[in-house]
């Protein structure tokens, strides 16, 4: 691994998140505010080729885990294009993507063709009413499917993304608990974490400990998987469950100290943590003609200016970030 991915605390930042897009087609309330974000003129964005590039250089550095997101990664026309193209790059050992499944039934056979080699889907809700509510839009019932058809495409196992907010979902713990017993599903509890226009409120999270009672009263033989060292999850596995269960707990037990993630926005800003107020742009020099060494200096200099943890739920939700959906997680 090239020095250019170390930071200051001995981090070796391996795993890139690329966000291909601002746009999606829900409206989450923790991710966007009604009235949608401001979006980066089409020209400011980059490129496929640019992507590629980029991508090349961080995976020549070392980086051997891709995870691609968005706003909604599969909106994207040349979404299969670029799979195919990242996953060709030699040194990568996983492509990933995170989605909130709306269309991604369909498209997924040829997606795992170019190489999607590990899916998250989001889902906050398994009440369809409840659904609409939270992402102004319709589309439960083709989440659902779609989680199914990745299982039957022999992704194992299918992650399901679930954000725990009080007095919305809270009531659906077990009821999620419950999808793991029949499938080969990872769901995974979000701690609901601030940022701008998501009208975050420390009432509205549910924390780590209160999520844990809820299943350990309910279900007996809940036994702690190790997990490795760089996961956002704590996972754990229930006697007789085909599926696991996790918990990702960013505001009461936050896991910076084995942070090894870099963001690379869709206007090709990079972001070293989610919440870090800073971010350099990669898109402008690159246009400038700069070469590798170049590209490689900038992106290290950032890097070496990584925090080693972020500042705390409540300085966070005070410090000015983007909107989820720029950031795409
Ligand atoms: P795996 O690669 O399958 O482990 O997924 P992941 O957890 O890295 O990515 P995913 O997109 O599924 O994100 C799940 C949740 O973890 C989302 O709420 C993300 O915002 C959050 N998350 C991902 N990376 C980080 C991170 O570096 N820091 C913090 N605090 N949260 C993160
Ligand atoms: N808090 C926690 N998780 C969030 N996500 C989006 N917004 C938030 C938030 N405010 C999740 C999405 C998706 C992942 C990328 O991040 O549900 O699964
Ligand atoms: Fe890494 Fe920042 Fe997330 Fe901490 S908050 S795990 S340092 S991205």
């Amino acid at each position: 691994v090239s020095d250019m991915l170390a930071d200051t605390f001995g981090r070796l930042h391996t795993y890139l998140r690329i966000s291909l897009t601002e746009r999606c087609n829900l409206r989450c309330q923790y991710c966007m505010p009604a009235e949608g974000v401001e979006l980066t003129p089409s020209p400011r964005l980059l490129s496929q080729n640019e992507i590629v590039r980029l991508a090349n250089l961080f995976v020549s550095s070392g980086v051997t885990k891709i995870r691609l997101t968005g706003g909604e990664p599969t909106i994207r026309k040349d979404i299969e294009e670029i799979c195919l193209q990242l996953s060709n790059l030699s040194g990568l050992k996983t492509l990933a993507m995170t989605t909130n499944g709306i269309t991604l039934a369909n498209k997924l056979p040829r997606l795992k063709e170019c190489g999607l080699s590990l899916l998250n889907i989001s889902l906050d809700t398994l009440v369809p009413a409840k659904f609409e509510f939270m992402t102004r839009r319709k589309g439960h019932e083709r989440v659902m499917k779609s989680i199914d058809a990745a299982v039957e495409l022999g992704y194992n196992p299918v992650k399901v993304n679930c954000v725990v907010m009080r007095g919305f979902n809270d009531d659906e713990i077990c009821d999620f608990v419950e999808l793991t017993r029949e499938k080969p599903v990872n769901v995974r509890f979000i701690e609901f974490m601030p940022f701008d226009g998501n009208v975050w409120n420390v009432k509205k999270l549910v924390p780590y400990s209160e999520m844990l009672d809820i299943v350990v009263k309910r279900f007996t033989g809940l036994q702690r998987i190790q997990d490795h060292p760089t996961e956002t999850a704590k996972n754990f596995r229930i006697e007789g469950h085909q599926g696991t269960v996790s918990f990702i707990t960013s505001m009461t037990e936050h896991f910076c100290a084995g942070c090894n993630r870099l963001r690379l926005l869709a206007d090709g800003n990079f972001k070293v943590c989610l919440f870090g107020p800073s971010e350099v742009s990669l898109r402008d020099p690159l246009r400038r003609g700069a070469d590798d060494n170049e590209l490689t200096h900038i992106i290290g200099a950032a890097i070496k200016r990584k925090k080693a943890a972020h500042a705390g739920m409540f300085d966070i939700a005070k410090t000015p970030n983007r909107p989820m959906i720029h950031i795409g997680g």
